[in-house]
């Protein structure tokens, strides 16, 4: 494995590749759920690349952007443990210029739920996956394949979006979300939670179990979902419930096989957020 930190390093590294490249983009401070993609990409390509960017774009004022985890060394170790390739670690300065072209979230898709409540953190988002998709398939690997988690739906479906509308040469490729033994979703900013906020961020998973239940004794009706749900989510500080269709559009009826069941909430200072694909 060879850890790179500058973009002709990376050109000169993936030169060298000739096959499939698998590419896992993140943030570090990486967890079983960050492991599972990197595990998937290994699974179904020659190559795999993991990108560790904690990207300033997407931070909003006022946000953890300073305060985010970085674990750049364990990150290496669990990278090469995985059998990754090349790690790929840039900085601000060489990823951005001053008076940038910017990339616009869609104006619906992109303003609701985690856009409502983030404004402009999916236009950064999409901008450095833009950036790292070109970067990593510089070389024109023979297959491309990037890996998302459903962790964070709409960010997926974005990036579906600007895959399709830009016409970008890669396979996105969907994975599922790890969660804890007791249901918690697995998150980078778990970390912050004190055993007591622990405890009440359970309510979050525990919601979307009750809406699976409701849905199994054939209750489709998205309002009476909701409620059920923020009654279970009484402890946190509830930002969102929502039910959308697989393309982030509003329902009244669950249709089973393309719904997702989103929540967001604050529990202390701590922002999390969780889905169900039903
Ligand atoms: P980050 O939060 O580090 O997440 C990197 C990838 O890991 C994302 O695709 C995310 O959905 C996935 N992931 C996180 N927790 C997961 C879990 N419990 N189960 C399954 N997958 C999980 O998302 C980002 O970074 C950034 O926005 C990024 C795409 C790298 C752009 O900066």
């Amino acid at each position: 494995m060879v850890i790179v930190n500058s973009i002709e390093a990376l050109f000169k590294e993936t030169e060298k590749f000739h096959g499939s490249v698998g590419f896992v983009p993140t943030m570090g401070a990486l967890h079983e759920g960050h492991l599972s993609l990197i595990r998937k990409a290994r699974k179904e390509n020659d190559f795999v690349v993991v990108s560790i960017f904690v990207n300033p774009t997407q931070f909003l004022e006022g946000e953890d952007l300073d305060a985010y985890p970085r674990k750049e060394e364990a990150d290496s170790k669990i990278c090469e443990l995985a059998g990754v390739d090349i790690v790929f670690m840039p900085n601000a300065e060489m990823m951005y210029e001053h008076d940038e072209l910017s990339i616009t979230a869609p104006a619906i898709r992109g303003f609701i739920l985690e856009g409502t409540k983030r404004p402009g953190h999916f236009d950064g988002m999409l901008q450095v996956v833009m950036k790292l998709l070109n970067l990593i398939a510089y070389n024109k690997p023979t297959e491309f394949r990037a890996y998302f988690g459903k962790k964070d739906a709409q960010q997926l479906a974005l990036i579906e979006q600007m895959v399709r509308n830009y016409f970008i040469n890669v396979q996105i490729v969907p994975c599922d979300i790890v969660r804890d033994a007791d249901g918690l979703a697995l998150s980078s900013r778990n970390v912050y939670l004190s055993k007591e906020e622990r405890e009440k961020a359970l309510s979050l998973s525990r919601s979307l179990k009750k809406a699976t239940e409701m849905v199994m004794k054939k209750e489709l009706n998205v309002e009476r979902i909701k409620e059920a749900m923020r009654e279970v989510l009484f402890e946190v500080d509830v930002e969102y419930v929502a039910l959308v269709n697989r393309h982030f559009e509003a329902i009244e009826e669950v249709e089973i096989g393309n719904t997702i069941i989103l929540v967001a909430a604050s529990v202390g200072k701590t922002r999390l957020i969780d889905n169900l694909w039903i």
